[in-house]
Parts: structure tokens; C-alpha cells; sequence
């Protein structure tokens, strides 16, 4: 559920921000006229004055370990834009592991804003780290300027030029990666450091850059198109408006380079750029440059060497945290809707998908449940606490489980008990030394401070007697951008509350502090929400995670709305309220492509759509593509028609077959947490990331693959019956029919036939998927026999992996002999067909019984394109012993 007063604003027809824009050009001529016009009416000369000149290096010195670079900048010129300009900076370029190379420059004499190591920990940054480092293997040629690092790829160059320059180049090919050198004709292009706006602009070569990530946005392609904006300010501003600043910020890219003039780039070579940063930009990007426009904190970037995607993913979360593991049961279909009436209705669901033979794993309530939308209450006849408890023991008696929603503000209710123990404690955010009042569903509230360690014992608490009178299996943290109904008064002349940049918030630069808390709030009587603002949803996911972990012992579920860098640590995410349309079932590919690279691969989006009326087409060819996303729930607004997947028969078919596939697909969904868990490998990837080498995957936006071999290629268009997919290279192989194939020998687009029951899914040669069967829950499906299925090669050994578990564990992997990892290989061996494994800790599985019963070969080509399916049944191989096997052809 969203901001519905986003939804009522989208009934009269301004959903478009465009349209929003339009209403809004008023507002944006009076900023032109502040920023612009100051010379002339203190009766200067007519001119338009730059933001700012630049900086030039004045001693440059090599860092006591001798592993960084430091200089001193000074400011060229003064320019009165957006405030008053720093005089000196200092510059440190540091490598922290010979993937990682740092620059940070800041005000040299005072201390700025960063966002806390405790707040976001930061792998390498601990002291004995340092340690690892020998100084003579760093050296800082001093004569050129030069940082370098024998084991690295990346070298950082600094130029003394006026106005000064930095460059991040790639040793191995001369390729420049970054280059702030400025265009002196561009004073847009000018390094620019003033309290409230930074400028930071790099040049990138436009023909063979692609750029992907920066988020949290909507957007009709994966791939940033030239002209693109990117403001990070997080917002309740429904996914359904494209292009603008969403729940999220994640000022995180990868660009990924074609292959260069020389040859000596490779195709696909890719390297990453964070820039470290909690505060409200602008990031522009051009085609042939980037550039940040921010208005706090200081900038300090990391660079990821890579050279293939996959590795700048996980050296990007080696930095920011490796994603948190999930359950295993919340890779099963979930289903939700805002405006359920009672516990009856609730129950009236569950007993629809059992009789339609649908699996439901997890059944979710939005903020129905509550009293008054109180939160940690139930509503006293809609959803008495005892039928609740009745419901609840009845879907964990199935295997089945239920997930609550709460929301961050606290009713301001003398008579209300997490109201009272709230103001006990003292945990509510002030401003001006009192709790700061907001509105949201209850009406007015008071936002609980999760920067104050007191708020995370709080949360922590209220959870944990939450859970002793309902035991939920998982929570759903919502409206956490802050999302307020009103627009604080901003504080007169507080250039936090408005800043002289307005960044484009909501594409109508409207301010700040609208519809969220007031920038001048304080946390922990320390911290402004100027600066903390986008940190909020990562705080609460920490709080609500360690809440569970807690109250449960096990596992935490928990899925916030709003994110930041490192939130993969604590959560799950959902894109938010999508509408139900065509357009919005396209985006959600590039929207959950895009939550991979930031590192929380465990994403989903409303299946069917969240606002608007959806249809039975609709619904079925989103339950299709749904099925495959690594997070697969149904979920609908209110004001909505009902959409469960058992309302229509076409939709109820092609549900059991799409999510019949998922569920024998688990072992391998669940083999793909781990692997995000320990490498931060997306579950759900781009065709390039196994592909980097052919250029074509760089622009497909409607595809994707399920780890690094299963490719979906949904219908996204009313009325087809048919897809254009792209295929790269190799023998393709329909995971509905095995005998339906696709080969090509270069990649290509296929038009393949996509009746409406049907989604194209196809595993590629050289991968070996571990399969178990079907069942209406995980817990079931955990207990049938495995099927190996080894699609052979033409190039060389096919390989796969299975990860097994009590799939509840805090631990996912780690110390202790409980839990297994399965190797799979196999290939052709002269006129056989041959598969094993190499097993890690089997005692877990051989414990639970697990066993092998089938192994199918595909790939074994009769004829040119033409391939024989070779079965071995009947098997009873223990999965957690290794063995081989092999069949005469
Ligand atoms: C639940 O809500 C439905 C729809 O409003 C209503 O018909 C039904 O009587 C309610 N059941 C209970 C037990 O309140
Ligand atoms: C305060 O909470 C109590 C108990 O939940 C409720 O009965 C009452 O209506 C609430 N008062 C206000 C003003 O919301
Ligand atoms: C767990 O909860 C208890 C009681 O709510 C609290 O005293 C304790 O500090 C919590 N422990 C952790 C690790 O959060
Ligand atoms: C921001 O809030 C102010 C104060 O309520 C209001 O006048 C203004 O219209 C809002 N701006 C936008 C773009 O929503
Ligand atoms: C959705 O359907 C309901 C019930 O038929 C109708 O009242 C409502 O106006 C529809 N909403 C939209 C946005 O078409
Ligand atoms: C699978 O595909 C083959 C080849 O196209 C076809 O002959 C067969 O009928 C299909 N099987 C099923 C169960 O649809
Ligand atoms: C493929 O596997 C076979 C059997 O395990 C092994 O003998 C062979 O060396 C492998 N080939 C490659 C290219 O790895
Ligand atoms: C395995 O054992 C370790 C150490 O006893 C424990 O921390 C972990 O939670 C256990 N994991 C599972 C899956 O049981």
C-alpha cells in the first residue's frame, strides 16, 4: 500500500509528472528569478553568474602508509551561487583492496557531514585492514601525480591543470573510466563545493559507455538513456511515475564498456562507481557525461576495477554488506491486498487458492488489521485478536504463513500504550525540542527515532510483545521514506528547510520538505534530518530486522519500502504501488534488474498491478512474469476490483503451470540466495552478466535471467501471442517442453510463438539445475525427490550448484556442519553421457533424506538443431553422497 493521497491526485489526471509540471511552472520561474537575478537588483551588472571556477592543487603528498595520495585544493575564484564557496579542500585517493580505489575530498579545515560507520559499516574500513597492505606495494609516484597499486588494475591520475582534474584509468587498457578534467568553456563541468551544493561532473565516452543503476526510479529501459535526471531524495511518490525520485536512493552505477577502437578493451568490460553519499542530488547524465549536483555532505567515491559485471557486484557489496539471507518459505507465492474487510475475507482467500489448487505460501494483511491504524493493535471487530490466533495456527498447521504490515508513525493517543512507552523512552524525532507532529493513517503522530539506540530497543520491544500476542512470520515496513500527509512549515530563513539548490523532488522541484518530515528535525538531538532523511528506511529495516531476530530466534522476513545503500543487509523490497498496465508490467524488469546491482536481490513488484482495475489478460501475463521474480507477490489498492489469481479460470490455469515451474525451481531460487548471500550476485541479472561479451544484451529491456542460465521472456503487450526474444549465443532449452529448443549461433532475436497460457523460460547449454517437484507449499516441495536436469555442452563440462538448509536458520551457511553444498558437473566423455558431484558438508543432506530419483540429458544433438532427451529414472541416489553416473548413447 502507498500514499493514497498520491492516488487521489492521480484520479484527476495528473499522474503524468508532466502534467504535475505544467501546474507547477510558477514555482520554477520564482526559483530562476532568485538564482538568476540577485546581481541585478543589487545593482550590478547584468550577467548571469556561474555557480562556481574550479579549484587548483597546491602540495600533493603521499599518504603515511604510502598506499594514498593527498592534495590540497584551493578555490580559483568566489562565485555567491547557492551559497558561498569552500576555500581550501582536501583530496585523499586511497586504494582500500586492490579492487577498490577511494577519493574523497572535503572542506580541509572543517568537519562536514558523513554517514556514520555505525549507521552503514563499511567493510575495509577498520584499522587492522590497513595491515593488510604492505607500503612498498603502494607506491604514490609523487613526479606525475600518479597513485598506483602493483596488484591493481585502476590508476588514479591527478592533473594540474586550472582548474584542476582527477582520472580513474584502467591500467591494463589506457581506458579512462572517470574523468572529471573540466571543459573550460562548461563551468558546469567545474568541480564546485559550497556548505549546500556540490558539483562533481565526469566525462564518459558516449559510444562506449553503458550506464545502469542509480535509483531508486522508474524507467522504460534498463539501460540510462542520454537526457536522463536522477534526483535521490526519498519520496512516497507511487512507481507508477516514471523518471521521478521514488522510495529509494541508490547512488550506485556500473558502466559497462563496449569494446574499444584498439582492441585492447574487451566488450563487456565493467566497473562500478558509488558515490558515498546520504544527501538530496541531482544527477544529470548526458550521454557524454555525468554529473552530480548535491546539496550536503561531502563527496567521496569508490571505484569497483571488476572488469566483468558479476565481480563489480561483488566487490560493490563486499563494501556495503552482502545481502541478508531469506527463507526459504518466502520464495513461495504470496498474496496480498489493501482493504480486506474482516478476518473471513482474509480466510475466504486462503481457502480460494486451496481450491483452485494454486500454491500460497504466505498470506499478508495491510493496514486493515489495526485499530484505527494504530500500529501493534487489531481492529476489535474486523480482526478480533482471537480469530486471529485461530487464522494464524491454521496457516502454520498448512506450512502456510502470514506477514503484518507496520508503519513508522505512532498515533499521538494518550490511551495508547506504544504511544506511552514511545514518549517514556523519549524516542521520537523533535524539532525545536519537541516530538516533531505528523500525519499519516491514524491521523497525527510522532515518528520514532531509530538513530537514538533507546528507539531501537523501542521498536525492538513492541515487536517482541507483538509477537507474544500474534506470532507473524514476518514484517512489512511501509510509509518509511517518512511518508507524511502534510507539508511542514518550513523554519523562516533556515537554509536546511530550504536550501538555496532545489533538487528536482518529485520532478516539480518542489521543496524538500513536502509530504515528508521537516529537514530541520533532529535525531538523537545530533543529527539533521537534512542530513539523515534517505537513511530512514535503512535504520528501520535494521531496527525490525533485529526485532525479529529477537522475538523469533530464526530467520527474518522483513520488506521496507524505502531503502538505501547497504538496506540488503536487513531486507526485502518491493518496487512499490505499480499500476495495473501494460507499461507498468514492462518497467518492473528494469526496476528489479536495477535492485540486483544495489544489492538487494530479493525483489518483487505487484503482481497484476497495485492501482487501477486489472484485467484477466493482464493478470495472466503478469502472474507469468511474476512467477520469476525473485519475490513473487499479488497485491492490490483499495479503491481496486479484486484480483486473486483464482477469479478467473484462464489466470487460475496459468498460475498452477507458471507457478508449478517456480516451485520445482526452488532448490535452485534457494541456491541463488546463497550465492547473493555470500558474493552479492543478483538472483535476478541482465543478460550481460553472463553475456558481457555480446554488445546486443547491453540494450534488452523486456528479458532477464534467473542466475546465471534460466531465461525469461515474458509477452508484455495486449493482444500478442507471440514474443521477439533475444537469444545470445548457444542451444536453448524450454523449461515447459524439454524438447523445444532454440539454437543460434550468434545471438539473435527469435520470434517465438507465446499463446496466452504460456511464458517462454529456457536453460542454457553448460548448466546443470537441481529440480525438486511441485506442491501447494515449500514445505512440501522440500520433501519430493530431486531431478537432475544436465543441459550438455558443445564448449566443455556443464556445471551447477545446490545449496540445502533448514532454510530458517539466522545463519545461511557459516560454521557448523548444518547446512550442504552440492557440485554438480558433467559432459560427454566419448560415447557417454557422464554426471557428478562434489559434495561439502553432505551429512546435512543425507540427514534429511534427500535423494537424486532422475537425471535427464538434453543437448545430445541427433542432427543439426536437433537434440535427444536422455532419461535415467529410478534412481534413489542420496543427494548428499557424491557419486557418478554416466549412460553409452
Ligand atoms: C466480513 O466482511 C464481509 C464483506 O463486508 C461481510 O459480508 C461479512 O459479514 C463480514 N464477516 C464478519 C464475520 O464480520
Ligand atoms: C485513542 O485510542 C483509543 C484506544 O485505541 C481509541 O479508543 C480512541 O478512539 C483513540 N483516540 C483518538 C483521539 O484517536
Ligand atoms: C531482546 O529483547 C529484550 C527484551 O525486549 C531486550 O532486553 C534485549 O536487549 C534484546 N536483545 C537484543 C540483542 O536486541
Ligand atoms: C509544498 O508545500 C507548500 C506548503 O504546504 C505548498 O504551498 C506547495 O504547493 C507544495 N509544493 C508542491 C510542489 O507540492
Ligand atoms: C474499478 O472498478 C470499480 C468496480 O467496478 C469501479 O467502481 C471503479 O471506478 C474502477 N476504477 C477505475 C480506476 O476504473
Ligand atoms: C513438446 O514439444 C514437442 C515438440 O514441439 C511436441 O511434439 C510435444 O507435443 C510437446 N509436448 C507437450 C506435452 O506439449
Ligand atoms: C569434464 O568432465 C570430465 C569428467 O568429470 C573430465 O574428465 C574432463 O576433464 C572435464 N572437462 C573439462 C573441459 O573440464
Ligand atoms: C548451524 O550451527 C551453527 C553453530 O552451532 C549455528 O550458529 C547455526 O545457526 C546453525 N544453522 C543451521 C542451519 O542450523
Amino acid at each position: 500500500m502507498t500514499q493514497r493521497m498520491e492516488k487521489e491526485r492521480n484520479k484527476t489526471g495528473s499522474r503524468n509528472p508532466k502534467a504535475i509540471s505544467q501546474s507547477n511552472s510558477n514555482l520554477l520561474l520564482i526559483f530562476f528569478l532568485l538564482v538568476h537575478w540577485v546581481p541585478l537588483i543589487s545593482g550590478k551588472e547584468v550577467k548571469e553568474e556561474v555557480v562556481g571556477y574550479g579549484y587548483k592543487v597546491g602540495s600533493v603528498n603521499s599518504g603515511f602508509t604510502g598506499k594514498s595520495l593527498t592534495a590540497d585544493l584551493s578555490l580559483i575564484k568566489e562565485s555567491s551561487v547557492y551559497g558561498d564557496d569552500i576555500q581550501h579542500l582536501s583530496l585523499v585517493a586511497s586504494f582500500e583492496t586492490k579492487n577498490r580505489l577511494r577519493v574523497r575530498i572535503t572542506d580541509s579545515k572543517n568537519q562536514r557531514w558523513e554517514i556514520p560507520e555505525d549507521i552503514v559499516p563499511r567493510e575495509g574500513h577498520s584499522p587492522e585492514n590497513y595491515l593488510h597492505y604492505s607500503p612498498l606495494k603502494h607506491r604514490v609516484l609523487l613526479e606525475n601525480n600518479l597513485l598506483s597499486d602493483p596488484n591493481s588494475d585502476l590508476l588514479f591520475t591527478l592533473h594540474n591543470t586550472t582548474p584542476f582534474g582527477f582520472t580513474i584509468t584502467r591500467k591494463s587498457s589506457g581506458d579512462v573510466l572517470f574523468d572529471t578534467s573540466p571543459d573550460t568553456s562548461n563551468p558546469d563541468t567545474f568541480l564546485v563545493f559550497k556548505d549546500q551544493y556540490i558539483q562533481l561532473s565526469s566525462r564518459l565516452p558516449i559510444k562506449r559507455s553503458s550506464l545502469y543503476g542509480l535509483g531508486e526510479h522508474t524507467k522504460s529501459t534498463f539501460k540510462l538513456k542520454p537526457k536522463d535526471a536522477f534526483t535521490l531524495w526519498n519520496a512516497d511518490l507511487g512507481s507508477a511515475n516514471i523518471d521521478v525520485n521514488l522510495y529509494g536512493s541508490h547512488p550506485f552505477y556500473i558502466d559497462v564498456r563496449s569494446a574499444s577502437a584498439d582492441d585492447k578493451v574487451k566488450a563487456g568490460t565493467t566497473h562500478g562507481v558509488l558515490l558515498f553519499n546520504s544527501n538530496g542530488m541531482d544527477i544529470v547524465y548526458g550521454g557524454d557525461r555525468i554529473t552530480y549536483k548535491v546539496i550536503g555532505g561531502i563527496i567521496d567515491l569508490y571505484f569497483f576495477a571488476g572488469p566483468l559485471p558479476d565481480m563489480v557486484i561483488e566487490q560493490y557489496t563486499e563494501l556495503i554488506g552482502r545481502p541478508a539471507p531469506m527463507p526459504y518459505w518466502s520464495f513461495g507465492f504470496h498474496q496480498c491486498r489493501y482493504g480486506y474487510k474482516n478476518i473471513s475475507d482474509v480466510e475466504g482467500v486462503v481457502a480460494g487458492y486451496a481450491k483452485a489448487g494454486i500454491p500460497l505460501e504466505v498470506m499478508w494483511t495491510d493496514i486493515d488489521y489495526m485499530d484505527a491504524y494504530k500500529d501493534f493493535t487489531f481492529h476489535p471487530t474486523n480482526f478480533p485478536l482471537e480469530k486471529m490466533k485461530k487464522f494464524v495456527n491454521t496457516l502454520h498447521q498448512n506450512g502456510q504463513q502470514y506477514v503484518l504490515i507496520l508503519d513508522p508513525g505512532i498515533s499521538v493517543n494518550s490511551s495508547y500504550e506504544t504511544y506511552i512507552r514511545g514518549m517514556q523512552a523519549d524516542i521520537f524525532i523533535k524539532r525545536n525540542g519537541i516530538p516533531y507532529l505528523g500525519e499519516v493513517w491514524p491521523g497525527k503522530v510522532y515518528f520514532p527515532d531509530f538513530v537514538n539506540p533507546a528507539g531501537l530497543e523501542f521498536w525492538g520491544n513492541e515487536i517482541k510483545m507483538f509477537r507474544e500476542l500474534l506470532p507473524v512470520d514476518g514484517l512489512w515496513i511501509d510509509m518509511n521514506e517518512i511518508s507524511n500527509f502534510i507539508d511542514p512549515t518550513p523554519t523562516p530563513s533556515s537554509t536546511l528547510d530550504n536550501p538555496p539548490y532545489m533538487i528536482n523532488n518529485a520532478g516539480v522541484r518542489r521543496p524538500i520538505n513536502n509530504k515528508t518530515i521537516p529537514a530541520t528535525s533532529l535525531h538523537f538531538d545530533i543529527m539533521t534530518e537534512y542530513n539523515v532523511h534517505n537513511l530512514y528506511g535503512l535504520l528501520e529495516s535494521k531496527a525490525t530486522n533485529a526485532g525479529l531476530i529477537n522475538s523469533t530466534g530464526k530467520r527474518p522476513f522483513v520488506l521496507s519500502r524505502s531503502t538505501f545503500v547497504g538496506s540488503g543487509r536487513y531486507t526485502a523490497h518491493w518496487t512499490g504501488d505499480d499500476a495495473a498496465t501494460w507499461d507498468d508490467l514492462a518497467y518492473t524488469i528494469p526496476s528489479i534488474l536495477n535492485f540486483g546491482l544495489f544489492g538487494i536481490p530479493m525483489v518483487g513488484a505487484d503482481i497484476c498491478g497495485f492501482s487501477g482495475n486489472t484485467t484477466e489478460e493482464l493478470c495472466r501475463r503478469w502472474i507469468q512474469l511474476g512467477a520469476f521474480y525473485p519475490f513473487a507477490r499479488d497485491h492490490s489498492s483499495i479503491d481496486t476490483t479484486r484480483q486473486e489469481l483464482y477469479l478467473w479460470d484462464s489466470v487460475a490455469a496459468t498460475a498452477r503451470k507458471v507457478l508449478g515451474l517456480r516451485y520445482q525451481l526452488l532448490p535452485y531460487f534457494y541456491t541463488l540466495m546463497y550465492e547473493a548471500h555470500t558474493k552479492g550476485t543478483p538472483i535476478a541479472r541482465p543478460l550481460f552478466f553472463s553475456f558481457p561479451r555480446d554488445t546486443k544484451t547491453y540494450e534488452v529491456n523486456s528479458q532477464f535471467l534467473i542466475g546465471k542460465g534460466v531465461m525469461v521472456s515474458p509477452v508484455l503487450k495486449s493482444g500478442a501471442t507471440s514474443v521477439d526474444a533475444y537469444f545470445p549465443a548457444g542451444n536453448w532449452f524450454d523449461l515447459f517442453n524439454y524438447s523445444n529448443s532454440v539454437s543460434v549461433s550468434s545471438g539473435k532475436y527469435i520470434n517465438l510463438a507465446a499463446p496466452a497460457d504460456h511464458i517462454n523460460v529456457h536453460v542454457h547449454e553448460g548448466n546443470i539445475l537441481a529440480l525438486q517437484q511441485e506442491a501447494m507449499t515449500t514445505k512440501e516441495a522440500r520433501k519430493t525427490a530431486f531431478h537432475l536436469l544436465v543441459v550438455l555442452s558443445s564448449t566443455g563440462n556443464s556445471t551447477g550448484e545446490s545449496f540445502l538448509d533448514d532454510g530458517e536458520s539466522v545463519d545461511m551457511g557459516g560454521v557448523g556442519k548444518n547446512w550442504s553444498l552440492v557440485k554438480f558437473s558433467g559432459g560427454i566423455v566419448g560415447n557417454r553421457v557422464v554426471v557428478g558431484s562434489n559434495v561439502i558438508n553432505g551429512e546435512f543432506a543425507v540427514s534429511q533424506k534427500w535423494i537424486i530419483e532422475k537425471v535427464t540429458f538434453l543437448g545430445l544433438e541427433k542432427t543439426k538443431g536437433q537434440f535427444d532427451v536422455l532419461e535415467i529414472s529410478g534412481l534413489s541416489q542420496p543427494l548428499g553422497q557424491e557419486f557418478n553416473l554416466e549412460k553409452t548413447f
